[in-house]
């Protein structure tokens, strides 16, 4: 079978090693991919952009291409489910209708308040002054969201009003965001420990994804800006047997319903962000219509299932026969960005020391890399995510440490940090 995978990123490059290893799977072309996939067996790429849909399905067409799987969420967004839908061309990921639960905070905040999905309480507003009289009357701490895409950097968790009224300036009045922070929500700060949920729907029933975490602060302690994910691991103790059912029977289940109430049904990956708090209760921070980047690269080393078998039956509507076999083992990716990532990314630095970290129990997956000459070199804010499997959490994370400062680059910058949640709750357990 010969697969499409869109995309470019460290998520992308996970999804081509694991397909790769699937006896069905005779090619993967990846558009535009990366260096990282390009060397995979099996793989090879194609520089047509995520959103070209008629090249990208010119490419499905001209070179029988059996199954198209979408990484990111912006060629969702726009419609490229709809677009292959039309062609008679396979693919697995939402339709723009539903698509809209990611594409539009405001849009999702509706749609939970619609199906009794729990979250913060929230208001929206497009008028500058509306929203600062809601700031007056709530007080801070408080969340202000851009509606739109914006690439995780459109959310501004406000610990002051005047962080809050600086926060809807830059959005209503100096359109910082552009049209994606014409229209704020803004809501009540939660507390508790995130997790992300991750379910395969086909339409009607869902297959959860083994538990994880990520970071996305830039730096340790979960402080700093916000950014796409720092690093991320699985299983997340906090998401315990009780905990899932809860998720599945309060959170997932109904939204999967919901939008199949609203004639928009969902399939594809979808990724529930969620804050747990200290009663165990989970409540949504996000939606998204695809796998998280980082927490793939992690959830992948420790699927045991053809993920090939997944993806087909989730497309086929046969979920419900489905299962996923998970390793016992724990996983954990850390991601290597450029240091002065979010603000600006890496460019052109020489990468060494991949060879002799893949040496040990890990894998690298690359996301902002290029060839220059015969050299492997940056390009872009995360570069790399150094991902091992051990056989707990602390193990993984000792491997992928000591991986992490092997590979090395000019300005390099990660998290020493990561997983240290569960760490902790580990050598709890272990007192
Ligand atoms: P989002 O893009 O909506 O996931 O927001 C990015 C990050 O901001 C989340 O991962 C949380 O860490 C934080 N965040 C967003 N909304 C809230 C909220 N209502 N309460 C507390 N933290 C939040
Ligand atoms: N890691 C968070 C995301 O993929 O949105």
């Amino acid at each position: 079978m010969h697969i499409l995978l869109i995309g470019n990123g460290g998520r992308e490059h996970a999804l081509a090693w694991k397909l790769a290893q699937s006896t069905k799977v005779s090619k993967i072309t990846a558009a535009p991919g990366n260096i990282g996939m390009s060397q995979e067996p099996k793989v090879s790429v194609e520089p047509i952009a995520v959103t070209d849909f008629t090249a990208l399905s010119d490419f499905a067409l001209a070179n029988a291409v059996a199954l198209t799987i979408v990484g990111p969420e912006v060629p969702l967004v726009q419609g490229l489910a709809d677009h292959f839908d039309k062609l008679g061309l396979k693919v697995l990921g939402p339709k723009a209708a539903a698509a809209q639960l990611e594409g539009s905070k405001a849009y999702a905040k509706e749609f939970m308040q619609r199906h009794g999905i729990p979250t913060a309480t929230s208001a929206i507003f497009t008028d500058k002054n509306k929203a600062l009289a809601y700031l007056n009357e709530k007080g801070a701490p408080i969340v202000i969201k851009a509606d739109g895409l914006a690439a995780g950097k459109g959310v501004v968790v406000a610990q002051t009003l005047d962080e809050a009224k600086q926060a809807v300036n830059a959005m209503l009045d100096e359109a910082l965001f552009g049209e994606a922070g014409a229209t704020v929500v803004i809501e009540e700060f939660m507390q508790g420990e995130e997790a992300s949920f991750i379910a395969l729907v086909d339409g009607v029933h869902c297959l959860p994804f083994a538990t994880s975490q990520d970071h996305k602060a830039r730096n340790e302690g979960d402080t700093g800006p916000n950014t796409g994910g720092m690093g991320a691991y699985s299983p997340a103790p906090v998401v315990t047997d009780a905990v899932q059912k809860h998720i599945m029977t309060d959170i997932v289940e109904p939204t999967v319903s919901g939008l199949i109430k609203d004639g928009t049904p969902f399939v594809g990956f979808l990724y529930v962000g969620l804050m747990i708090d200290k009663n165990n209760q989970a409540r949504v921070v996000e939606y998204n219509v695809r796998l998280g980047d980082p927490e793939t690269q992690p959830l992948l080393m420790r699927l045991d299932s053809d993920l090939l078998d997944l993806c087909e039956a989730a497309v086929n509507g046969t979920l419900a026969n489905t299962e996923a076999q998970w390793k016992t083992d724990s996983a954990i990716g850390i991601v290597l960005a450029g240091g002065d990532y979010p603000a600006k990314g890496s460019n052109g630095e020489a990468i060494t020391g991949i060879e002799q970290a893949e040496k040990t129990a890990c894998k690298i997956f690359h996301a902002g890399t290029a060839m220059k000459a015969d050299t492997l070199v940056t390009q872009g804010g995360r570069v790399l995510c150094v991902t091992a499997l051990g056989s707990d959490i602390s193990n993984a994370k000792d491997i992928a440490d000591a991986a992490a400062d092997i590979v090395d680059f000019n300005n390099k910058h990660y998290r020493k940090d990561i997983g240290y949640r569960a760490v902790n709750r580990l050598d709890q357990d272990q007192v």
